[in-house]
């Protein structure tokens, strides 16, 4: 059996979703103050899920797990707050929560000797890019208390599989995209900061709002990788399926390699959606690098894992939930 924390957020219920298509047996672990019930019970219905609505900050609510679920073999470690702006003025929050919340779980999972764990981390805990495409070997120093506090988590799980042989894979996201190809589940974040989906929110009413168009970049605005969210959901399974084999503790980048503009991002959503977005040019957002890709060779070849959806197709499917959200 799988634990996966923070299993009803947007990455986390994606790879449930995945497990469970392969047949998994998957227990959720998540206090649902972001995550969403609904998306649990719609998860259901693809196989065998528990869930337990709990604290990673209250180590005997995941001590509690283990000690009734002997079965868990191994775990996928999503719950974190992951807001860089909220960070930066609430750095207490994201330090008690990521880090100590991680620390908990890594303690209870050495109590019931479960040695295997992937973890979500970040292209934030390479901050200010030195170079492009970013591969591993790039440096880390984060400009932000969350790409800290992921960075933090990295460095105690290096430490833990030396004195203790606890296995980690890192995953470094770069900028998740899209929704299931069903649009059962997807991105639902209140507020919504990213992207797409406001984008694709945006309304006569409330224009969407473009943060920069003097970047030195192609078109002056921001360029990413915008990575879709079945593929990221896939580099789990990959990276469970390499400690499962006995691969030692690393770390992937999880990107597409291609890099695309805001002002790109913006032209696919209104192709999607075939009409004009309300757009209003505003002045940078404050911490955003003008160019952030992935180096993701190293990925395809330690974990066979390859993006395989485009850009379009993931903003297909972030229309397809953006619908069905609205109706809930
Ligand atoms: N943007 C807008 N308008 C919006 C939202 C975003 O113009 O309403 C622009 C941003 O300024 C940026 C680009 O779109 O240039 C992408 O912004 P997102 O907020 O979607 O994503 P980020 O690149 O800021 O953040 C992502 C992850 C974070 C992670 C970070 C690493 O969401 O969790 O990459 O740098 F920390």
């Amino acid at each position: 059996m799988i634990l996966v924390t923070g299993g009803a957020g947007y990455v986390g219920s994606h790879t449930v979703m995945a497990l469970l298509k392969q047949g998994e047996d998957v227990i959720v672990f998540d206090s649902l103050e972001l995550g969403h019930i609904e998306i649990i019970e719609t998860l259901k219905q693809y196989g065998n899920l528990k869930f337990v609505k709990g604290n990673l900050k209250n180590i005997d609510d995941i001590r509690g797990v283990f000690m009734l679920n002997k079965n868990i073999d191994s775990v996928i470690h999503f719950a974190a707050y992951s807001q860089v702006a909220e960070s930066m003025i609430n750095p207490q929050k994201y330090y008690y929560n990521n880090v100590y919340g991680t620390l908990n779980l890594l303690n209870a999972m050495l109590e019931f000797n479960v040695k295997k764990i992937v973890f979500s981390s970040t292209a934030a805990t390479y901050g200010e890019p030195v170079y492009t495409p970013i591969d591993e070997k790039h440096q880390q120093i984060p400009i932000n208390p969350y790409g800290n506090t992921k960075l933090f988590v990295e460095k105690i799980m290096d430490d833990y599989d030396k004195a203790y042989g606890l296995k980690s894979v890192r995953l470094r996201y770069f900028n998740v995209a899209g929704a299931d190809s069903g649009a059962k589940i997807g991105e639902w974040h209140n507020p919504e900061t990213h992207l797409i989906p406001n984008i694709l929110k945006a309304s006569a009413e409330k224009s969407f709002k473009m943060f920069g168009t003097d970047y030195n970049t192609s078109d002056g605005t921001c360029i990413r990788d915008y990575i879709n969210v079945e593929d990221l959901a896939d580099a789990h399974l990959k990276a469970l399926e390499y400690l499962n084999n006995g691969g030692e503790t690393n770390y992937f980048n999880i990107g597409t390699k291609d890099g695309n503009s805001v002002k790109q991002v913006f032209t696919a959503c209104e192709n999607i959606k075939g009409t004009a977005i309300p757009v209003e040019l505003c002045p940078r957002r404050s911490g955003d690098p003008a160019i952030l890709v992935a180096d993701n060779e190293k990925a395809k070849k330690i974990l066979n894992w390859t993006p395989k959806n485009s850009l379009e197709y993931s903003v297909e499917t972030a229309y397809k939930w953006e619908k069905a959200l609205s109706l809930k």
